[in-house]
């Protein structure tokens, strides 16, 4: 055992086997306990869980699909306590739902039944749920707390930052474009040093449709080019169909469809989805505190928020990445240095306003030699002020449709970036990049990216007897960054690339670039969140490759720092004969100690969410999905659920033959040591 409070310089631990049962496996000495499940009451008066579709309520619920989660101390007598072990909040996002086991025969097909979508719309959002650690050791929820909260795609939000009252954001809710309602498809999180949320709305664009005729009502004005930039084309469906409910507002909101006369919006729901795809604030120790969306920090598919190590008089730098296939890395920096008796304020959201609503944006461009720049994304760069595809109006315009504003800029595109965070001693900033189908070296087509130095694979010459063109980077990789001088504000930094996702087995020259042995291999890395106690990276995935040996997992890293490691240089067979060599910079190969498979989840679920307790003893993890491929005409007969976690381990009702349900677990060791020394 190490002594509390060091960073750990070896991983402790027995690793876990990759594995296909439907249970979550964590190693020999570890106990794995779910706490907070879809479903479980957070008021009284709200009925237990039955699991069986006929729920309601879930406005007071534990949503669907946990994702992104932090942990908010609290002192014995209710007052935020950053460093308290034994009692908190957990605030996390509901990214999504699989719905059909929210309804008693699955989910019915458009026009969507309106009882149906009462249910679906609220059980995405964010929770705040108190948890106690019990006279016997172990942590569980608190029903009564009367800090647990729901934020709903319904709940009044406030906007902030330069995109505050643009015509850009003027919809019928609030003329003055001053608010919003709800937030959306909250994938990662990240924790303020002043102690509130930051929560990453994702895949928002999806919910909305607008007509096929759309763009001729627009009048194919520079709206249209907005849209089909963020992935809504006109005629293209809705995720859920929601629109289709009612005539009731709360679903016509989801067709975006330009209806009105009006010169700003203001009298249809046109400007709707310019509402969606920010970082959200919220307070969760203030239960009335309307969430607050920082426009600052850019519109687009956001995970997680990474700050850097904080230095005092200088400002603070927010990571971000942006996850679709060919999209960007992106880092925020304040106006305002940091003052360190902002971490204690008492009004943490005006904190939030001073840091986080006025600074400048910046987008990453990675070079063949592992340097970098960082890209201010201003209406003062003349590539952005005279971008032929799109004519921004002003800096909000720039903010708002900030995907346009980096592909003026000529940002690296990149393989999905997920989530980010800081190494908590080297204060370098780590970047999962999940995979991504589009990648090739395919010389024939023009509708893909090429691989570089940053994004070095695709498997269409090597992976397993794959074809000749396909099928992209299947694994995925872990970029890193070390900013010049360590300063927030610096516009150069290095680069290396930490891991490479691989089976063990795979082609060491092409594909298994970190010579991964069979106790560390992973495939789609995805949450990715770095322990204070004890220094140790956790790595997580959302895999849909590598699931034929092993359901998703957790590995614990200690990694090293950039450039420790050496350039390596891939041979690609490209598709006419020919080769294309390219160079990156790699870290040095992890030892057994230094990264190891920590938990294998159960069946068809991602791993994604990761908090601790401040001593480093109970680790806090997300199990999302479990058994999400179930079709409607399978929900009638539950042996051929894929997944009836987490009833079959004895949490809530249904037993083996369980419905699945996304679930929080806590982890502590038997011997009551750091979890992963
Ligand atoms: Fe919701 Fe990109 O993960
Ligand atoms: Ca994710
Ligand atoms: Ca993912
Ligand atoms: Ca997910």
């Amino acid at each position: 055992a190490s002594t509390a409070g060091l960073p750990l310089r070896r991983l402790g631990f027995t690793p876990v086997a990759k594995a296909l049962a439907d249970m979550v496996s964590v190693p020999a000495g570890y106990t794995a306990r779910v706490i907070y499940a879809l479903g479980d009451p957070l008021a009284p008066g709200v009925s237990e869980y039955r699991n069986d579709g006929t729920d309601t309520q879930y406005e007071m619920r534990a949503g669907d699909h946990h994702d992104g989660m932090d942990y908010f101390g609290l002192s014995d007598d209710g007052r935020r306590d950053p460093l308290s072990s034994r009692r908190a909040l957990l605030a996390m996002n509901h990214e999504a739902t699989t719905d059909h086991f929210l309804h008693p025969n699955g989910s019915s097909p458009r026009p969507r039944p309106m009882a149906e979508t009462d249910k679906e719309i609220p059980v995405h959002g964010i929770s705040v749920v108190e948890i106690r650690r019990q006279a016997d050791g172990g942590i569980r929820t608190v029903r009564r707390s009367p800090f647990n909260r729901r934020i709903t795609p319904e709940t009044p939000a406030v906007l902030r930052g330069p995109a505050r009252g643009n015509a850009l954001v003027k919809t019928m809710y609030a003329p003055d474009g001053l608010a919003c309602r709800g937030t959306l498809n909250n994938c990662g999180t990240g924790r303020t040093p002043w102690g509130t949320l930051i929560s990453g709305e994702e895949n928002w664009a999806g919910y909305f449709t607008r007509a096929s005729t759309d763009n001729t009502a627009r009048g194919n004005d520079k709206s249209v080019a907005s849209l089909n930039r963020y992935g809504r084309a006109a005629g293209a469906a809705s995720r859920h169909g929601w629109e289709t409910s009612g005539s009731a507002d709360r679903y016509r909101r989801f067709d975006i469809s330009k209806t009105g006369s009006s010169t700003d919006g203001s009298d249809d729901y046109r400007n709707e989805l310019n509402t969606f795809g920010y970082m959200v604030e919220i307070d969760p120790y203030n239960p009335a505190a309307a969430p607050r969306k920082r426009t600052a920090l850019g519109r687009f598919a956001h995970e997680s928020g990474a700050f850097n190590l904080l230095q005092p008089g200088r400002p603070l730098a927010v990571y971000m990445g942006d996850d679709s296939r060919n999209e960007y890395i992106y880092k925020y920096v304040s106006n305002a240095v940091w003052q360190a008796g902002d971490a204690e304020a008492a009004d943490r959201l005006a904190v939030g306003d001073k840091y986080l609503d006025e600074g400048r944006l910046f987008v990453a461009k990675f070079n063949a030699d592992g340097s970098g720049q960082w890209v201010e994304l201003s209406l003062s760069n003349p590539l952005i002020a005279g971008y032929a595809a799109y004519a921004f109006a002003d800096q909000a315009d720039v903010l708002v449709n900030a995907r346009l504003a980096a592909d003026a800029v000529g940002a690296t595109k990149m393989d999905r970036p997920e989530w980010c965070a800081t190494h908590p001693s080297t204060g370098e900033v780590y970047f999962t990049l999940t995979n991504n189908s589009n990648r090739k070296v395919d010389v024939t087509s023009s509708s893909h990216a090429q691989v570089d130095a940053a994004n070095p694979r695709s498997y269409s010459d090597s992976y397993n007897g794959g074809a000749l063109g396909s099928p992209g980077n299947v694994n995925g990789h872990i970029l890193r960054l070390r900013e010049a001088g360590f300063r927030p504000d610096a516009l150069d930094f290095k680069w290396d690339v930490y891991l490479f996702g691989a089976q063990s087995d795979a082609n060491p020259a092409l594909v298994n670039l970190s010579s991964l042995t069979g106790d560390q291999d992973f495939s789609s890395p995805d949450g990715l969140w770095f322990s204070e106690a004890t220094g140790i990276c956790w790595i997580q995935t959302d895999d849909g490759a590598y699931t034929d040996t092993s359901n998703c997992m957790m590995l614990a890293a200690l990694p090293g720092h950039v450039g420790d490691g050496e350039l390596k240089t891939l041979n690609h067979l490209r598709n006419d004969g020919s080769t294309l060599s390219v160079t990156t910079p790699v870290g040095k190969a992890p030892k057994p100690a230094q990264l190891k498979r920590f938990l294998v989840g159960s069946k068809d679920c991602e791993i994604t969410g990761c908090c601790e307790t401040p001593d480093g003893k109970a680790l806090f993890v997300n199990i999302q999905h479990p058994g999400e491929t179930i079709v409607q005409s399978d929900v009638a007969d539950p042996q051929k659920y894929t997944s009836h976690w987490p009833g079959n381990a004895g949490y809530g009702n249904g037993g083996t033959l369980a419905r699945p349900r996304s679930a929080t677990i806590v982890i502590t060791r038997d011997d009551g040591g750091r979890i992963g020394g």
